[in-house]
């Protein structure tokens, strides 16, 4: 196969050792070389050239611009049916829409044709690797896993344990929650671009024996992502506490079963102390910032700013079908606003940064994508700014690269992805 050359505007971040944003690489005449999938060269277009001897094939898009792909660190792909839900707050939206919701992916059938739509939906959205909630079925996580693996997008999820809490008809057991992981790892982990999560859904849902099983998954797998929810809601927090009175917090809990650690990623985080922070610090756990979810169900705004100047690794995430939007490009908008009612002000910089390069390295798969440093997975958005009438119109005035990011993130969604690449192949093509 010939090597491909990618000519557009290419904005990607570098910044490699840092929580914060963001050091960036922008190349208005640029270029990028792909071989089988993997990116050779990323630059101006006329370093590019003349290095250039082999046959390659030339794509276009000159006038748009390219960045990597998004990377979601949180959402549930059962949750597709439940979005836009109106409940009172976590809790009752959980109890009324999301727990009956879940109860069909018992089904393989219903598994597999729920998951073909959600691909295709992050796809259309410019997003091109997930850390995915299933349900308690291990067929929701198996039915994902093979969906993923046809597409050859880069997904992490897992079945999720829940044995208390929550109806009889989504309850596991300690034994096979473990089990049941056991099994779904030894089929896909690692296969491809595939990686199993340990997915407790949050403290409020497991026992203390589901917990200590979850503990011992991931002593048996110290490299492994883990995945859950953390100090959401106030109710939960109460709940929490009547729950495991012995705990100093929420995070203690996670804590006690060696749930903290590189790669682990908590949702929410919008109720944690000082000494939590200090605690997600030291063991370099990350967060998942949820704007548009924590916006819907009232929960709260997340301190942005507070936990990175802290170094502690946040990136963004959408939270479907708690959250209202497979777009990042919204939800970095929402993002936005969230840290200004805090007397913060965020720059389309940082924002694009958290929806790309931080996901990464939320997720540990920083050495694979993120950006487009040569030997990373060619995977990446083509982004037309100028998608609406108003959007052009725009667009047409802005002074600055940053500018125009503003306005993308401000009015844009899923109309600004002309394209979606995974490892240099066309995945999707907006009409
Ligand atoms: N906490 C426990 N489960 C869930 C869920 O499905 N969505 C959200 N937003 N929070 C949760
Ligand atoms: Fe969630």
């Amino acid at each position: 196969m010939p090597k491909k050359l990618i000519k557009a505007r290419i904005l990607h971040f570098i910044d490699q050792n840092d929580t914060q944003a963001s050091n960036y690489e922008y190349f208005p005449e640029g270029g990028l070389l792909i071989d089988d999938g993997i990116i050779e060269q990323c630059g101006s277009l006329s370093s590019i050239l003349p290095m250039m001897s082999e046959e390659v094939s030339i794509i276009d898009y000159s006038d748009q611009l390219i960045i990597p792909g998004f990377i979601d660190t949180h959402l549930h792909y059962p949750q597709i049916d439940v979005i836009a839900s109106p409940g009172k707050n976590l809790l009752d939206w959980l109890e009324r829409f999301t727990f009956p919701s879940e109860a069909k992916y018992q089904h393989r059938d219903w598994s597999l044709q729920s998951s073909e739509f959600f691909l295709e939906e992050l796809l259309r959205n410019g997003t091109t690797s997930a850390l995915v909630f299933g349900t308690v079925h291990s067929e929701s996580a198996d039915a994902l896993f093979t969906t993923a693996f046809e597409r050859n997008f880069r997904l992490l999820t897992g079945k999720v344990a829940m044995d208390r809490n929550c109806p009889d008809y989504l309850q596991d057991t300690p034994e096979s929650s473990y089990e049941d992981a056991l099994e779904l790892i030894n089929k896909w982990h690692l296969k491809g671009r595939l990686q199993y999560a340990i997915t407790p859904r949050f403290a409020i849902t497991s026992s203390e024996a589901q917990l200590e099983k979850m503990a011992e998954l991931a002593r048996l797998y110290p490299e492994m992502v883990i995945q859950t929810h953390l100090a959401e809601n106030v109710d939960e927090v109460a709940w929490m506490k009547e729950l495991f009175p012995k705990h100093r917090s929420y995070l203690d809990v996670y804590d006690q079963y060696g749930l903290l650690r590189p790669n682990s990623v908590y949702a929410h985080c919008i109720y944690l102390d000082e000494l939590d922070i200090a605690r997600l610090q030291t063991t370099k756990s990350s967060i998942a910032f949820c704007p548009t979810s924590n916006l819907f169900l009232g929960s709260g705004l997340m301190n942005l700013q507070h936990y990175t100047s802290q170094q502690i690794q946040v990136a963004l995430a959408t939270d479907i079908g708690g959250g209202t939007s497979f777009s990042m490009l919204k939800t970095m908008g929402r993002a936005y606003e969230v840290a200004h009612l805090r007397g913060d002000v965020l720059s389309a910089f940082d924002l694009f940064y958290l929806a790309t390069l931080a996901g990464a390295k939320a997720l540990g798969i920083d050495r694979s994508v993120g950006n487009f440093i040569p030997g990373k997975e060619a995977d990446f958005i083509v982004l037309d700014l100028k998608a609406t009438p108003l959007m052009e119109r725009r667009i047409g005035i802005c002074q600055s690269l940053e500018e125009e990011l503003f306005v993308a993130l401000i009015l844009g969604d899923d109309r600004n992805i002309q394209a979606t690449y995974l490892m240099g192949e066309k995945k999707y093509q907006r009409q």
